[in-house]
């Protein structure tokens, strides 16, 4: 054997002329399969149990699937059971279709039409191996002799037709190992299965074009599925189905591009469970699917629960990447990606737009059943607008000229935690920085009235400030409330601030209803500084946030 990279045999093309697929954009959902309760499971390290195969599939239901293969009967006792079990037992709704799998064996196929008794619609789904190496490894046949095996499948299966009674019965034929099968035989056997169980274009027959193994990229797989398309003699007979494997980790690619050339079905799982790297996700194609305004038909709009069922039942973990449904896809650590973000949510809130036009976040988390909250996750390498964006989580406004100023105070919090802050602990930084802040000076009491006479309204401040040196009443008259207030600390020496800007909002709603006021001062060095008040009343909020700013200017130059 040849060493290395050498001893690998590239991939030979099919030959396909002018290829459409390309130029095709996906405008509508495919049939979707899953086969979580057959291929998926069969590749669990313990497969499911009676009870949790039952939950699965009625996970599966809830989400939005009409077709289901449950299992592969003839195989064990317990995959009998458990089909016994869907039916007997009444977990099968009346709008979904449950499939079999079977092998192209007289004995397995009988016991199968054993099984589905009493189902009321049946995807009876048969499957022999045709690629080049499993004919010269495993069959020691030649084409013709693949073939034998399914037609004689495929004649046996029509004749018992007559066993299944009021079952309506369906029939799915897969030429395994498609993806290393040639392109002109996989279409030869294929148009003679459907010729032997007799498929129409009322009576559809599905072929199922599996890439049992992944083994070529995904343009290449697409011509095969354009090429199948173009050249099956009986094309309007049946409905063409891809079922993708994920060797390459290219099976959601595969997918997608075989919908442009001409797939009409997916078989696939959740999360992408299946033999080896698995089966392509339905998941992130229904979600992709989603992104691009298309109606997938497939519900996700609770992907945790959807997740924890999963996790549950097979005992494989969703990847804290996994696209849509991992821990952390809807969480920005970059500061220039939150900021983005930030700025995106804030258009969207501002424009009222009709579409979702944030940077960064592909569908809006909300969709998944996800929170805005952990989208931004606050660590040192976060900037400014991650910290603004949590407040605002919070109710909290801040204005944008107080970024800056937070952000850093975030940011050093951050640098001597050595760890990421989340949301709660940004807020008691927050707190403790302004809301709670006490220094040398304290409003002890305050009254705000307005005067008015021919010549204008004046308003008068009246109160008492704790100082360093006790209680001082103090009054000042002024054009607002925040005026008047600086003049009557200028009577007792508070002089050295200038105002430069206020904003203000309601933090709750209802009969307590309060207000925030965010003051900037500017100190005699030219500084800016943020002080921030909460109170039930307007003008106390803003008195609050003058005297907040004072006392950490004052503080800042103490340390220094
Ligand atoms: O991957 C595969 O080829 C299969 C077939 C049985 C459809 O699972
Ligand atoms: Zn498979």
């Amino acid at each position: 054997m040849k060493k290395g990279f050498e001893k690998y045999i590239p991939f030979k093309n099919v030959e396909i002329k002018n290829r459409k697929w390309p130029d095709n954009v996906i405008t509508k959902a495919p049939v979707w399969c899953s086969v979580d309760l057959r291929d998926g499971n069969q590749a669990l390290v313990n497969p499911m149990n009676l009870e949790q195969k039952v939950e699965f599939f009625k996970l599966l239901v809830e989400v939005g699937f009409k077709e289901i293969e449950v299992g592969f009967p003839s195989a064990s006792n317990t995959e009998y059971e458990i089909l016994r079990e869907l039916i007997e037992g009444g977990h099968i709704p009346d709008d979904v279709t449950i499939q079999v799998l079977v092998q192209c064996r007289e004995h397995l196929i009988k016991r199968t039409f054993e099984a589905i008794k009493g189902a009321k619609n049946v995807i009876l789904h048969f499957y022999n191996s045709t690629s080049a190496l499993q004919r010269k490894v495993v069959f020691h046949k030649d084409k013709a002799g693949i073939t034998q095996i399914a037609v004689d499948a495929a004649r046996l299966i029509k004749q018992m037709e007559s066993e299944v009674g009021d079952t309506n019965i369906r029939y799915e034929y897969s030429p395994e190992s498609f993806s290393g099968t040639e392109c002109d035989y996989a279409v030869e056997i294929c148009d003679r299965v459907i010729e032997e169980i007799g498929a129409t274009p009322d009576n559809k027959i599905i072929l199922n074009l599996p890439s049992t193994v992944e083994c070529c990229t995904p343009n290449r797989f697409a011509d095969m599925i354009e090429y199948f398309c173009d050249n099956l003699k009986h094309r309007d007979s049946a409905i063409i189905s891809i079922h993708p494997h994920n060797d390459r980790g290219t099976g959601i690619a595969t997918a997608e591009l075989s919908l442009l050339a001409g797939a009409d079905r997916i078989e696939g799982t959740l999360f992408g469970n299946g033999e080896r790297t698995g089966n392509v996700d339905i998941v992130t194609l229904a979600l992709n699917m989603y992104s691009q305004g298309v109606d997938p038909h497939l519900d996700f709009s609770n992907i945790n629960h959807v997740k924890k069922i999963y996790e549950d039942a097979t005992s494989m973990k969703v990847h804290e990447r996994h696209p849509y449904a991992g821990k952390l896809v809807f969480t920005a650590f970059s500061g220039s990606h939150q900021d983005a973000i930030n700025k995106g949510v804030q258009y969207m809130r501002e424009t009222d737009s009709d579409y979702w036009e944030v940077p960064y976040l592909p569908i809006d988390p909300a969709d998944v059943g996800r929170e805005y909250e952990p989208i931004i996750r606050i660590n040192s390498q976060s900037g400014k607008g991650g910290a603004a964006f949590v407040m605002r989580s919070l109710g909290y406004d801040l204005p944008k000229k107080m970024h800056v100023e937070f952000g850093d105070i975030i940011k050093k919090a951050c640098d001597e935690a050595g760890t990421e802050l989340d949301a709660s602990e940004v807020f008691k930084i927050f707190e403790d920085e302004y809301i709670n802040f006490t220094g040398k000076y304290k409003l002890v009491k305050k009254s705000v009235h307005e005067e008015s006479d021919e010549s204008g309204s004046k308003v008068h401040f009246d109160g008492t400030i704790l100082t360093p040196d006790g209680e001082r009443a103090i009054s000042g008259v002024g054009n607002g409330p925040i005026d008047a207030f600086f003049t009557a600390l200028k009577s007792i020496g508070i002089s050295d601030y200038e105002f430069m800007s206020y904003s203000e909002h309601a933090i709750s709603s209802g009969a307590d209803s309060k207000a925030v006021a965010y003051i900037e001062l500017k100190n005699k060095e030219g500084k800016s500084i943020f002080g921030v008040g909460i109170a039930s009343n307007i003008n106390h909020a803003s008195l609050k946030g003058i005297i907040c700013a004072i006392n950490r200017d004052l503080k800042s130059k103490e340390r220094k």
